[in-house]
């Protein structure tokens, strides 16, 4: 999709769609009850152009228009307007209005027109209620990943094809003076949107088309076009580091693991702090001998999403580079049952010397998290991440709207929630109490993989905390939230992307 700026008015425009906001200024919450009467919407247009606004008075004073959030109005032949058609976009009350919902404005512009058949629009940024340069990057983020499109192996491809293939960003006010940043707004928005893709890219694909070679393999072919160093290691490798907890996975496969390595290390860089990024990538999770019911199971192929966003924030890093040291660790296997496969009451032995009696296999992703943080310490990591699709209990705790975080040192928590909130991604911190940690003994080992069915996202996390040792660390358990279960008016059915901006985000935010 090509992205360019102008800042002609929007009525002089020649488009094959005109996209502006509208907002609700009334302050009552419409679906309050019992407050009395209920204020009606005061629809407001987003625009500075006046002609605008008189080609959309007619429908909105039709009641037509309520500005509800994602609410689409299509007027075709716009009196007064050079464009073939106007697109009303509900953005909701004009109090909440922020950057976020913007975003998810933007990808619902896409996702409308494109399902019309139309290839090229004019979004106008709504420069009174977001500031220009957040509002271009929000809208450039939103209409790509509003555009990406999951139905890969579909033969016909008429409906693939159907994608915006230009978008035109209208600025109104005082675009003009701050070409240049707004021009970079753009970019990085790109950047990282493109980024997201590029993550949902790899957790799309099945498990036969995605196995851990072949994501060593994309994660080498991106780091070569972006200039990144990476290094894949198989078997070997990972025996050689003593990581018994991964290879107690993947020791059950016949399709070999891989411990990918992404480094990012600029000059100019401060020498105290090397960002550690590690992820699960278990490319399919049967759950192993402690086998998982069949129904379902083929959505077991985006248990890989961590170590996919963590490649995919390493293309962004890459690209923006920002000033600070950064190392991604992606841990790739499958989970499999055979007679390879460990079994429940095997004991493993991780690579920090802790041994791990193994009450479940399905319970294999923080094995495989547990030797990459620990790996990741031994490179020189001060500060770890870790994404992964850990636990159903995540699922049941905050659903499918808000991911999971957790973390041990509050200060780098603030930065963390900071760099969320500018993402516009929806996480929670759950709990990490000393109480925790009794639930981890084992009669056997220092500790078990596996514990009861109450807290369980909670368990897992304080297990992985086990090796991530005394660095500061935030776990992200991504599990309710790597997989759109259903289509939203911004996004697509199928892998999201999750956590890449804020990462991203949080990792620019350590720049000196
Ligand atoms: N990959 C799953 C977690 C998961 C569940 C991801 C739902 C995406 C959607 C993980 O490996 C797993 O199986 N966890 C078990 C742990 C249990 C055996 C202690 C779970 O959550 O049931
Ligand atoms: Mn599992
Ligand atoms: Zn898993």
């Amino acid at each position: 999709m090509n992205t360019n700026l102008s800042s002609s008015a929007p009525s002089q425009l020649e488009t094959d769609c005109l996209v502006v906001v509208v907002l609700d200024q009334s302050e009552k919450d419409q679906s309050e009850k019992g407050q009395g009467k209920k204020d009606k919407p005061a629809v407001t247009v987003e625009s500075t152009d006046a002609a605008v606004r008189e080609a959309a008075k007619d429908v909105i004073s039709s009641g037509e228009v309520t500005a509800k959030t994602f609410e689409t109005t299509l007027v075709h032949r716009p009196t007064g307007l050079k464009a073939k058609r106007l697109l009303l976009l509900g953005g909701g009350k004009a109090k909440t209005f922020s950057s976020a919902e913007l975003r998810k404005l933007s990808g619902t512009a896409v996702r409308t027109l494109k399902s019309k058949s139309i290839r090229s629009f004019a979004f106008v940024v709504p420069e009174t209620a977001v500031p220009s340069s957040p509002g271009v990057r929000a809208i450039v983020e939103g209409a790509f990943v509003g555009n990406f499109d999951p139905g890969y192996y579909k033969s016909d491809r008429s409906e693939k094809d159907q994608r915006i293939d230009a978008l035109t960003i209208v600025l109104q006010g005082n675009a003009q003076g701050d070409a240049k940043a707004l021009e970079s707004s753009m970019q990085v928005g790109r950047i990282v949107a493109e980024s997201q893709n590029f993550t949902r890219d790899l957790v799309n694909e099945p498990s036969n088309r995605m196995t851990p070679t072949m994501m060593a393999e994309r994660a080498k072919k991106m780091a070569a076009e972006v200039g990144l160093n990476c290094e894949t290691y198989g078997a070997d490798k990972i025996k050689q580091l003593k990581m018994g907890a991964f290879w107690g996975v993947a020791q059950g496969s016949d399709e070999p693991p891989a411990l990918i390595v992404l480094r990012y290390d600029p000059v100019g860089a401060p020498d105290k702090i090397h960002l550690g990024l590690v992820g699960k990538a278990v490319t399919f999770d049967t759950g192993g001998i402690s086998i998982k019911p069949a129904d379902g199971m083929e959505k077991m192929k985006y248990d890989m999403a961590g170590g996919a966003t963590m490649i995919g924030a390493m293309r962004a890093i890459a690209l923006l580079k920002p000033k600070v040291k950064v190392t991604a660790v992606i841990c790739a296997t499958e989970n499999m049952p055979s007679g390879k496969a460990q079994k429940p009451g095997d004991v493993q032995i991780a690579m920090s010397g802790k041994s791990i009696e193994i009450i479940n296999t399905d319970a294999e992703g923080r094995l495989v998290l547990a030797d990459g943080l620990s790996y990741a310490r031994q490179l020189g990591c001060t500060h770890l991440v870790d994404a992964a699709t850990l636990t159903g209990a995540v699922v049941v705790a905050l659903g499918y709207v808000n991911a999971g975080i957790f973390a041990s040192d509050d200060q780098m928590y603030e930065r963390f929630a900071n760099a969320n909130k500018q993402a516009g991604e929806k996480m929670w911190r759950l709990p990490l109490d000393d109480e925790y940690k009794e639930t981890l003994k084992s009669n056997i080992a220092d500790m078990v993989n596996a514990g009861s069915r109450w807290g369980g996202a909670i368990f897992a996390a304080m297990f992985l905390k086990e090796f991530a040792e005394d660095t500061p660390w935030i776990h992200l358990d991504i599990a309710g939230t790597a997989w759109m279960e259903e289509a939203k008016p911004w996004i697509a059915k199928g892998p999201s992307g999750i956590a890449l901006r804020s990462l991203v985000e949080f990792v620019k935010g350590w720049e000196s």
